[in-house]
C-alpha cells in the first residue's frame, strides 16, 4: 500500500501506572501486528489520565515515560508509529472545546463507559466534570487525528459510538468536514480476568501482571493465582471455565492442542493446580521475556525514547492543527494567529465577507 492511501490508526493510553497482560492482549498485540498496514498514531492521553488524578499529577508525568516504554516494549517501532503526548496538543483542547457544544449533559450521563468507570471510581455526584466529559476530548483526539479506525477493547465501543454521533452532528450543521471513525476490537481475549478472577484486570485493583515485572514477580503472582475454589484435591474434578488460569492459557498459549488436554485433565481431576500454574509461569515466560529485553534495551537509550516523543509530538501536532483549521472555517469562526495577524482562515473568510 502506498503512504497516502493507507488508512489511519488512533489508539491511546491514560497514563496511570504500568501496562498489564490485560492491556497486551486486548490492545497492545494488535497494535503490533497493525502498524505495518495503517498509518498509525499512539496518542498518549496524560489530560485524560488527570480527569481522574487531578491531586496527583506525578503519577501520570511518570506513568508517560512508563507507557511509553511499554509500548516500545512490545514491538511497536518509531518507523512504523508516530506516538504523541496529548498535552503537548493545545490544538485537541480547542477541538474539544467546540464539541462539548454539540453533546448535552445527559447523553455523557448516559454514556455505559462512562457510567460503568464512575461507579467503578466511586464518584457518584463528585464526578469531575472533566471526567464525565472525557469522551468528548477522546471525539477530539480521534477526529483531530483525521482517525478511519480506532482499536479498542470492547469497553472503549461506546466512547466511539458518541464520537461518531459527534462526527454527524457537526458534518449536518457545519458540512462534510470531519471523518467518520470506526471502532475496531480484537478478535480474541478481549478482556482478560485479573489474578484473582476478577472479571478485569487493573493496576488499581491489585490483580495484574505488568509486562515490566521481573520473572520472580510474574511467577509468584501466577502461583498465587485463583483457580477453582470448589477444588480441594488435585484429584478432584475441576472447573475450566471462570478460572483465570485457563483464560490466560486461552490467550497466550499458542499451543491450542495443549491447552485443550490440560484442560480435559484438569477436568478429570488429573492435574493439580500446582502444574498448570507452573505452564502458565512458563508461557507468560515466553511472552515476556522478549518484552523485558526490548525494553531494556530501550532503557538504555533514553534521549531517543525522548526524541521519538517530542518529534512524534510534533508530526501529530501538525496534523490536528490542520483539523483544527478547518473546523472553525467549517464553522465560519474568524480566527487570529498567535501574532495577531490575521490566519489564512480569518483572510479567506474576511475576503468572503
Ligand atoms: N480512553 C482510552 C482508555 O482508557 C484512552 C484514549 C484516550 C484513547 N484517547 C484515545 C483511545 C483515543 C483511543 C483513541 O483506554
Amino acid at each position: 500500500m502506498t503512504g497516502l492511501s493507507r488508512k489511519v490508526i488512533l489508539t491511546g493510553d491514560r497514563p496511570t501506572g504500568p501496562l498489564h497482560l490485560g492491556h497486551y492482549v486486548g490492545a497492545l498485540a494488535n497494535r503490533v501486528r497493525l502498524q505495518r498496514d495503517y498509518e498509525t498514531y499512539v496518542l498518549i492521553a496524560d489530560l485524560q489520565a488527570l480527569t481522574d488524578h487531578a491531586e496527583r499529577p506525578e503519577v501520570v508525568a511518570g506513568a508517560v515515560w512508563e507507557v511509553l516504554l511499554d509500548n516500545l516494549s512490545v514491538g511497536l517501532e518509531p518507523e512504523c508509529v508516530t506516538f504523541v503526548l496529548q498535552s503537548g496538543v493545545p490544538e485537541l483542547a480547542e477541538l474539544s472545546q467546540i464539541y462539548l457544544s454539540l453533546v448535552t449533559l445527559a447523553r455523557l450521563q448516559r454514556n455505559p463507559t462512562v457510567k460503568e468507570e464512575m461507579q467503578a471510581k466511586g464518584f457518584g455526584a463528585d464526578v469531575p466534570a472533566g471526567f464525565l466529559s472525557y469522551p468528548v476530548s477522546q471525539a477530539a483526539d480521534i477526529t483531530g487525528f483525521q482517525a478511519d479506525l480506532v482499536p479498542v477493547g470492547e469497553d472503549q465501543l461506546p466512547v466511539i459510538e458518541q464520537t461518531r454521533e459527534i462526527v454527524r452532528r457537526f458534518n449536518r450543521l457545519y458540512g462534510e468536514t470531519l471523518v467518520m471513525p470506526e471502532g475496531m476490537t480484537p478478535e480474541v481475549g478481549a478482556r482478560l480476568p485479573g489474578t484473582d478472577g476478577g472479571a478485569k484486570m487493573g493496576a488499581s485493583l491489585g490483580n495484574a501482571i505488568n509486562l515490566s515485572d521481573p520473572s520472580e514477580v510474574v511467577r509468584e503472582k501466577v502461583m498465587a493465582m485463583y483457580t477453582d475454589p470448589t477444588r480441594k484435591r488435585a484429584t478432584d474434578p475441576g472447573h475450566v471455565e471462570g478460572n483465570p488460569v485457563f483464560a490466560y492459557l486461552d490467550a497466550l498459549d499458542g499451543d491450542a492442542e495443549r491447552v485443550a488436554d490440560l484442560k480435559a485433565r484438569y477436568r478429570a481431576g488429573r492435574i493439580g493446580d500446582v502444574a498448570v500454574k507452573q505452564h502458565l509461569a512458563e508461557v507468560l515466560e515466553g511472552v515476556l521475556a522478549p518484552i523485558r529485553e526490548r525494553r531494556a534495551s530501550w532503557e538504555r537509550r533514553r534521549d531517543e525514547v525522548e526524541d521519538i516523543l517530542a518529534s512524534g509530538t510534533a508530526r501529530g501536532r501538525a496534523v490536528v492543527a490542520d483539523t483544527l483549521r478547518e473546523a472553525l472555517a467549517a464553522i465560519g469562526l474568524l480566527r487570529a494567529d498567535g501574532e495577531g495577524r490575521a490566519s489564512s482562515v480569518a483572510q479567506s473568510v474576511t475576503e468572503v465577507l
